[in-house]
């Protein structure tokens, strides 16, 4: 079996498409242009690269977007203030903050200091809760675009065995609990896998739909892969390349070529699951601003 190719950039598209007319919607009723402002701490050039992608994407949408840009060695003492200004400044609807940040940063206790009522990346407990209950605020982004290019690429996870790779706050943990939600595009039978699972491949082979992400190159290969399978590749790794002018070339977690002889869909990487992290950030926002002019409880 070949694999079809499920391409992130073109359901992104479609999806940031919808934003652009909801953002225009929004304007037209309410005067008020929805706003997201970025913080990026220090000068990790892969954190650069998807801070400047988010803010283009916003621009685009119509969405405004601003970007604080912190030192590196700024303290968390001063990342916290800096967030809680931006809690507090109305023409901010949404708020998101770059991870990772620095060694000498608690990250939690920076996510704890968003207004939950703006946390479009969906990671502070309360939203993290809600998500749990079925009842979400902001759906962590590249979760929500997980379900979205499954659903809308024929590839539904109702009833389905969906294996997730990988237990990030940020992808793995959220990922299974959106779709293993009564819900629509979701109602799948879960099964999780980390570092401490004994035989990661013997389980991996039973997924209907698979999810990888666990940050390393190519780590997922065609042996760990049943016939007919969906493979979501959320990885991006770099991995030195001197045939490249910049040196390096960028690869998901699953071995693409040997995969995609078995899988019957497969996300590239580049050009999969990375546009819909996007795309799903302009939903949030959207969704922030809609409930701010409303006066919350949308
Ligand atoms: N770093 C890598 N992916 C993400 C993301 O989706 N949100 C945030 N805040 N940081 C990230």
């Amino acid at each position: 079996m070949t694999a079809v190719v499920i391409d992130g950039n073109a359901i992104a598209q479609e999806i940031r498409a919808e934003a652009t007319q909801a953002a225009a919607d929004l304007q037209a009723r309410s005067g008020v242009a929805p706003g997201l402002a970025v913080v990026l701490v220090g000068d990790d050039p892969a954190s650069a690269v998807y801070v400047r992608n988010k803010e283009r994407a916003c621009r685009e949408a119509g969405i405004r977007a601003e970007t604080l840009n912190l030192p590196g060695d700024t303290s968390q003492n001063e990342i916290i203030a800096a967030v809680r200004r931006l809690n507090d400044d109305p023409a901010v609807h949404g708020i998101l903050v770059q991870l990772p940040l620095p060694s000498h940063v608690d990250e939690r206790s920076v996510i704890l200091s968003l207004d939950p009522d703006k946390d479009v990346d969906g990671l502070h407990p309360v939203n993290v809760g809600r998500l749990v209950q079925g009842e979400p605020l902001f759906v962590p982004c590249t979760p929500w675009g997980i379900q979205e290019m499954l659903v809308r690429s024929g590839h539904s996870p109702e009833g389905k065995h969906v294996v997730v790779c990988g237990r990030s706050d940020i992808v793995g943990k959220p990922v299974a609990m959106l779709l293993v939600q009564k819900q629509t595009g979701a109602n799948a039978t879960l099964t999780m896998c980390h570092t401490g699972t004994a035989d990661l491949a013997a389980v991996t082979r039973t997924a209907d739909i698979l999810v990888v992400a666990i940050g390393r190159a190519e780590a997922v290969t065609a042996d760990m892969v049943s016939e007919g399978a969906v493979v979501i590749d959320v990885g991006i790794n770099r991995v030195d390349d001197a045939t490249r002018q910049r040196g390096y070339r960028l690869v998901g977690d699953v071995d693409y070529r040997g995969v995609s002889e078995k899988a019957a869909a497969i996300t590239p990487v580049p050009g999969g699951v990375g546009p819909m992290t996007v795309a799903m950030l302009l939903k949030n926002t959207l969704r922030a601003a809609e409930r701010a002019i409303a006066g919350a409880g949308v």
